[in-house]
């Protein structure tokens, strides 16, 4: 497993800053890792201090089909494939093509850098994706083999995903037969406020299948970081949130070791 959508089709739970900072704390272990803003916020491009323009965004990337040049390294072994707000557009565009849902993945599969394909010269890429559920997170879902659920410990945060998790089965039962729900992530977590107790309750109950045990505790670091562009591993090593963060990526890499494990023994039976 390569490719992970980062998806809650609700705004403001953190899924730029799981995006961007799960990519961190692994590329900082030496996996090579490649984000792929596919939301017309750009905000994972914000957040990691690049702003580009239509023609250096994916947006032509698609049109030119060719990512080497829109490819930007951002730090040892962390790449961003940016986006720009051009983007909403696309939804409307790709409306009348036959191959709609498959352009994304299309383009991930066709595309080179370095002179090798993208699939194999990262070892991940993570899609950030806008808060919706429509053809751009169609697409998404159907490039991807793994989906990352971060929940906002607040109000409603459970509210939505039951239709989340009957979009991924409906994917995987059309266009995309290799994916799976792979991991949810707390964020925002405040100990001290017993809504998010409430709420990390309510998710061991329904989704302890792919809860992660690490959750990123809530803090004016992040944003802070974010307003400097840069991930809040590099903005504050030490912070507890970015403790949070490389302990997560350490259970994102088990977790996957154990799934591919499984995978393996389902296939040889
Ligand atoms: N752990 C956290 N503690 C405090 N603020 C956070 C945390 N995670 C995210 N935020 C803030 O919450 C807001 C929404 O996060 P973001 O990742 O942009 O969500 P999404 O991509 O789902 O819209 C941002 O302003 C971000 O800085
Ligand atoms: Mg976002």
């Amino acid at each position: 497993m390569k490719v992970f959508a980062f998806i809650n089709q609700k705004g403001g739970v953190g899924k730029t800053t799981l995006t961007i900072n799960l990519a961190r704390a692994l590329s900082l272990k030496g996996q090579r890792v490649l984000i792929v803003d596919f939301d017309p916020q750009a905000n994972a491009g914000s957040g990691l201090g690049v702003r580009v323009t239509r023609e250096e965004s994916i947006y032509q990337a698609l049109v030119e089909e060719e990512c080497q040049s829109k490819i930007r390294e951002i730090a040892s072994c962390l790449y961003l494939l940016p986006s720009s707000i051009d983007l909403v557009g696309l939804e409307l565009e790709l409306a009348n093509l036959e191959r709609r849902e498959f352009v994304l993945k299309d383009l991930l599969e066709l595309c080179t850098y370095q002179g090798k394909p993208l699939l194999s010269f990262f070892d991940f890429i993570f899609i950030d994706s806008p808060p919706s559920l429509s053809l751009i997170t169609v697409n998404i879902l159907t490039a991807s083999q793994g989906v990352v659920i971060p929940l906002q410990c607040e109000y409603y945060a459970l509210e939505g995903l039951s239709l989340l998790v009957r979009t991924v089965r409906k994917i995987k039962d059309t266009f995309n037969p290799d994916l799976r729900l792979f991991g949810m992530v707390l964020m925002m977590f405040d100990p001290r406020n017993r809504l998010t107790m409430e709420i990390a309750e309510e998710a061991r109950k329904h989704f302890k299948w792919i809860l992660f045990d690490t959750v990123i505790p809530k803090s004016i670091r992040v944003s802070e970081a974010q307003s400097f562009g840069k991930s809040v591993l590099d903005y504050e090593p030490h912070h507890k949130v970015s403790e949070s963060f490389k302990n997560l990526a350490e259970e994102f890499l088990a977790r996957l070791q154990n799934t591919e494990l499984a995978l393996k023994s389902i296939e040889n039976e």
